[in-house]
């Protein structure tokens, strides 16, 4: 099958997250699996490129497009990149891309991932080559089934093809003041759909995207349920209620060529599950290059995040102090974000010299070590669609404590010592007292070395692979090439 795939983000090239994770790998997995999957991610001044990994695409280059009363251009790249692994579109507009991160506080934010879309489609024709269905992940490519619809005669070759967006975090929805419709080419009644628009003089992308795409999916199903309630919906629950027979919802998958303790090529001794001595050297590694002391009789709990509310921090805050006083664990901390967090792990390490280290910015090398030295990952999210570091510990022998909501509970079965079954340690409400309590369990079951044993061999044994999530995803796109029906 043609995929064309549309996001803001992908490994190797460009990540903030999961989202980056999971496109860079899906598409790396379609073509394996033998399809024509292609992704055009935009062209930002941060990515580096292999020497001569850069090729012009002949017929789209210095292509002009209208946006209300601008003029844009823009050029496409092909990236190649180890082993022609995946195929990579690289969207040039130095104008809006060219700026210090890859998303940005600058007002013209709407306008870069409006661009995105609109290019891509003309990218397409351009290229003569028509997808069967367009994957956009997120926001920033939400408007795309929004374009394709409203002028789809602009673009002859793609009149057959379909849509399928992917809600990989819908706290992030693309609201902005409504009189960027009109330098987005979609203002004055041009097929923005009016139930995106809101009477505050708001327009939300991602809404818009909801109601126009064929299909919607999201990264799992407990997820696909939550989005649908008032509680984790964030506004949006009305439209995803109604859209719920196109709503799917499909667990991300993991790239073991990247995250697995056998090969990974980031962390100092590679293990397997029938010999975790690589294991107890990555800790003793990892203690002694921040300083800590080596206490092999003290598990290490470790954190990889972005520092934002909805990760649970707050109960970190609420926890972590009194444990790390009682001298029951060592810490280490990874992540950048929101300055309240960063402060309080900052000061953990100040007052917990001996037990608590914290890093604060992002770093690959960093966050894989985290998870091979580690004995417990800790991850209490408020809500997590998917979340992919859970199921990096169970691959790494680090079982995960979560909260059961979104993929952490499609993901992590709690344990039970008694059968010897379950993968990590599980609670339900967000209070202090219940994560507390499941975080107790999971230290005195740490103490006991045989029990300990069992639970990381049932975690190391799951099997999250892309090869068989991209078969829920071939589903979706058969139907979608065959039918191009709405319901199913
Ligand atoms: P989200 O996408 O909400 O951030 P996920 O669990 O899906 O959460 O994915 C997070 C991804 O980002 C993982 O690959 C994780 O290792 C990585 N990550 C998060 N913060 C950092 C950081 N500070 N440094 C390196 N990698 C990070
Ligand atoms: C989002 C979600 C995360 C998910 C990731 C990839 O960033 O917060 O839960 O794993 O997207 O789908």
């Amino acid at each position: 099958m043609r995929i064309c795939l549309v996001a803001s983000e992908a490994v190797p090239l460009a990540k903030t997250g999961g989202l980056a994770d999971v496109v860079g790998a899906l598409t790396f997995h379609l073509t394996r699996a033998g399809h024509d999957a292609r992704l055009i991610l935009p062209f930002y001044s941060g990515i580096e490129a292999p020497a001569g990994g850069l090729a012009p695409v002949e017929q789209v280059q210095e292509v002009e497009l209208e946006m209300g009363a601008r003029v844009l251009r823009f050029s496409l790249l092909r990236w190649a990149g180890e082993d022609d692994r995946q195929t990579i579109y690289l969207l040039d507009c130095p104008e809006l891309y060219h700026r210090d991160s890859i998303y940005s506080a600058d007002p013209d934010e709407p306008l870069r991932f409006a661009f995105l879309c609109r290019a891509a489609l003309e990218s397409c024709q351009r290229l003569e080559w028509s997808p069967q269905v367009f994957h956009c992940h997120d926001w920033h490519a939400a408007l795309l089934p929004v374009y394709l619809a409203a002028s789809g005669r602009s673009w002859p070759l793609l009149g057959a093809s379909r849509t399928l967006l992917t809600l990989h975090n819908i706290a992030y929805q693309g609201v902005f003041e409504e009189k960027w419709l009109d330098s987005m080419g979609l203002g004055g009644g041009t097929g923005f759909p009016a139930e995106a628009s809101y009477a505050s003089g708001y327009v939300n992308l991602l809404a818009a995207g909801i109601a126009t795409a064929d299909l919607l999916s999201t990264v799992s199903p407990t997820y696909a349920e939550e989005i649908q309630t008032p509680e984790l919906g964030m506004g949006l629950d009305g439209i995803l209620q109604r859209r719920r027979r196109e709503l799917f919802g499909i667990l991300n998958g993991v790239d073991y060529d990247i995250w697995d303790p056998r090969v990974d090529p980031l962390i100092p001794f590679n293990y397997t599950p029938t010999d975790l001595s690589g294991k107890a050297k990555n800790k003793s590694a990892l203690l002694s290059d921040l300083g800590l002391p080596l206490a092999p009789d003290l598990p290490l709990a470790g954190v990889v995040t972005r520092l934002v509310e909805q990760k649970g921090l707050d109960l970190l805050v609420d926890v972590l102090p009194r444990a790390l006083e009682q001298k029951k664990l060592h810490l280490v901390a990874l992540g950048s974000g929101e300055e309240r967090y960063v402060r309080f792990l900052r000061s953990l390490e100040l007052r917990f010299p001996q037990a608590a280290r914290y890093r604060n910015g992002y770093d690959e090398e960093l966050a894989h070590r985290i998870e091979a030295a580690s004995d417990l990952f800790l991850m209490p999210s408020h809500f997590e669609p998917c979340g992919l570091n859970q199921m990096y510990s169970l691959r790494y022998g680090t079982p995960p404590l979560v909260r059961a909501t979104g993929g952490l509970a499609d993901s992590v079965q709690p344990f039970d010592a008694p059968t010897g079954s379950g993968t990590g340690f599980v609670f339900e409400s967000f209070t202090p007292e219940a994560f507390s309590a499941v975080f107790d369990q999971a230290l005195e079951t740490w103490s006991n070395r045989a029990t300990w044993h069992r639970l990381i061999a049932n975690g190391m044994a799951k099997d999250f692979s892309w090869k068989t999530q991209v078969g829920e995803y071939e589903v979706l796109y058969r139907f979608l090439a065959t039918t191009g029906a709405l319901s199913m």
